[in-house]
């Protein structure tokens, strides 16, 4: 059987404070990504893309509305279950890349896979993840030995080696240059692919799209609409 992930967000509110200022970034937004779906969410910057990227991750809770996963909602979750999801279910490719500064790239691609030990099979798939992004001869180096590009590179491995049904990208190529972009996608999308894989991608680069694909226009905190690709440009 295929695993599902089918998302559905329910008229979700966020705010934060800054002291006595209630700051509304999400604004009764409701959506759904469907099971095996390619998505791209673009909006303004501070429209609240990643914001809306943390509450599906379960890394962070709406102030009012739901998240529903496969039909649970994410609030009725116990923590093991919420840690279960984001240990095993969520790729994550955030802006802010959480490498490990004293492991090096392949042990940081590896991390997911240490609590229950590294097989020889896994160490060779984490290594030729790192090939495929163009960093073949940067594995036994540390995060502080390598650019911006190349830690980012290092957590796309790490969220690609997890095989997960559920992919949350925040520019992920915003760094990169336009062909090891193109690799990154092409991964992204065979995994969609072959694993049925929902994907929600957070991107300011339209040339990414290809028909089918939903994306979702965000502006102050709202859906301004969804549309499918109907051609590429
Ligand atoms: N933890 C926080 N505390 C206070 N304000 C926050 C917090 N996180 C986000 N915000 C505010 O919420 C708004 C939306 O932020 P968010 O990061 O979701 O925007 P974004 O659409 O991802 O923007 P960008 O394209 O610049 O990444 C911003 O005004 C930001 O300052
Ligand atoms: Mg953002």
């Amino acid at each position: 059987m295929i695993p599902t992930m089918q998302i559905t967000i329910q008229d979700v509110h966020k705010s934060f404070y800054r002291g006595d200022t209630e700051v509304r970034v999400l604004r009764g937004l409701s959506c759904e990504f469907t099971s095996g779906s390619f998505n791209f969410i673009v909006g303004p910057s501070g429209s609240g893309k990643s914001s809306l990227l943390y509450l599906i991750g379960a890394l962070d809770q709406p102030s009012a509305g739901e998240i529903e996963i496969d039909g649970r909602a994410i609030s009725s979750w116990s923590k093991a279950e919420a840690n279960r999801f984001r240990a095993q279910d969520v790729g994550f490719i955030f802006q802010s890349f959480n490498l490990m500064s004293n492991l090096t790239a392949l042990d940081n691609v590896l991390i997911p896979e240490m609590p229950k030990g590294v097989s020889a099979e896994k160490r060779k798939e984490a290594e030729e993840l790192l090939k495929r992004v163009g960093l073949a001869d940067r594995m036994t180096h540390r995060p502080s030995h390598l650019s911006g590009g190349e830690q980012q590179r290092v957590a796309i491995a790490r969220a690609l080696l997890k095989q997960p049904r559920l992919i949350l990208a925040d520019e992920p190529t915003g760094e990169l240059d336009s062909e090891t972009g193109k690799e990154v996608f092409s991964y992204l999308r065979l995994l969609a692919e072959q694993n049925s894989a929902t994907v929600i991608v957070v991107t300011h680069d339209e040339s990414y799209m290809q028909p089918q694909d939903q994306v979702y226009r965000i502006r102050d905190g709202k859906l301004l609409d969804q549309t499918q690709v109907e051609s590429v440009k």
